[in-house]
């Protein structure tokens, strides 16, 4: 594949022409439709026969490799990522390997849509603020090679995830926080907002701040803006057609955290993880859940000791559950591939859906999940 001239001024140009041409896309448009919403949807598999035993883990069910629309025949390139605002997300991560950028150019590229979407609630400065009524952001980047970055609680960058590239790229370090990291994001001349909530944010807050009662709500990234509060992320998992692997991981956070809350989406191991000669993996849902078992790591670690992606997944989330009392009260989601493009997904609870990209299509898929086959 040869690359483009100027990556960096490709993928702008590609995040700029997305709105069209994601709005004239059939792919999309024909996929959007029949998933309305995740309660419409049927059930997959009737799950009676499939009572998990969190105890014993030789008792639990794996589901049958067709059950789980994760576990898709190997394709390269191949792209993933968490939840329906990934959809937007993938084409222009396609489109960006189409013009001849890597799997990093494409997974930095494809969330950059997100983080610009002015309604999106859970990731950008769109998106719900903290306590004190501002949005802090987070997001971490990791390539083939397993170079990372990561950027956390910065206020009033545009694009956290080209500050988490621009860490890793242009630092020694790893991660910046806070007024540092928005420094580093002015010198490298990146654009800076003025804090204004969004409408949608500020209508939220306002209603918020009547009782202040912190209660985070699973799966609020597919909730209708007005909708109940709270989180997540977009994470994203791409294989380019070389078959280098990258991930990129962004978000606001929990809606109406403590300020100075950081979640897992710029930890590397939690967020995301890349091993170039393994695999891929990213995870969204209740941070501190994820950053107690290093989800993301986790399921890259079990693809080295051989297990499937979708098998990998499944391994990561029964760790959150068993780490983390009262699945039921949380939601985490994850998504795998393995070098060779086979991949995976699994979740606690029903409700996680993920964008699938090939050359060919896009399509939203629900994840199979731990809580639905305990009945
Ligand atoms: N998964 C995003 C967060 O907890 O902040």
């Amino acid at each position: 594949m040869t690359p483009i001239a100027s990556p960096r001024l490709s993928r702008r140009a590609a995040v700029r022409s997305l709105g069209a041409a994601v709005a004239a896309s059939p792919a999309i448009v024909a996929c959007r439709e029949p998933w309305a919403h995740a309660a419409d949807r049927p059930p997959i598999g009737d799950g009676r026969d499939q009572i998990a035993d969190l105890e014993d883990p030789a008792k639990r069910p794996q589901p049958a490799a067709e059950e789980n629309p994760g576990d898709a025949p190997a394709e390269r390139p191949l792209v993933l990522s968490t939840w329906r605002h990934g959809l937007a997300a993938n084409e222009a991560a396609i489109g960006i390997l189409r013009e001849g950028g890597s799997a990093l150019d494409a997974a930095e590229g494809g969330v950059m849509v997100t983080e610009a979407e002015p309604d999106n609630l859970s990731v950008g400065l769109a998106g719900l603020p903290d306590r004190d009524g501002l949005v802090t952001l987070d997001a971490s980047i990791m390539d083939h090679d397993g170079r990372a970055g990561a950027v956390c609680f910065v206020q009033g960058v545009r694009h956290p995830i080209a500050l988490a590239r621009m860490v890793m790229e242009k630092t020694p370090h790893v991660m910046l926080a806070g007024i540092g990291a928005e420094r580093f994001a002015r010198e490298q001349g990146l654009e800076i907002v003025e804090q204004d909530l969004s409408p949608a944010a500020r209508e939220r807050y306002e209603k918020w701040l009547i009782d202040s009662r912190y209660e985070p709500v699973v799966n609020i990234e597919n909730e209708p803006v007005g909708g109940p509060d709270n989180h997540d992320t977009i994470g994203m998992i791409v294989l380019d057609g070389e078959g280098r692997l990258a991930a990129s991981c962004t978000t606001s956070g929990l809606g109406f955290k403590m300020h100075g809350r950081v979640g897992d989406s710029p930890i590397i191991g939690a967020g995301l993880f890349v091993d170039g000669g393994i695999g891929a993996a990213t995870c969204t849902g209740l941070g501190e859940t994820v950053m107690k078992t290093l989800t993301s790591f986790l399921a890259v670690e079990r693809m080295r000791e051989g297990d499937t992606p979708q098998a990998a997944c499944e391994a990561a989330i029964r760790r959150v559950v068993e780490k983390n009392p009262n699945p039921e009260s949380y939601q985490v989601g994850i998504l795998a591939i393995s070098r060779d493009g086979r991949s995976g997904a699994y979740a606690v609870q029903r409700g996680f859906d993920f964008a699938r990209s090939t050359l060919e299509e896009t399509t939203l898929l629900d994840s199979p999940s731990l809580l639905e086959t305990r009945g």
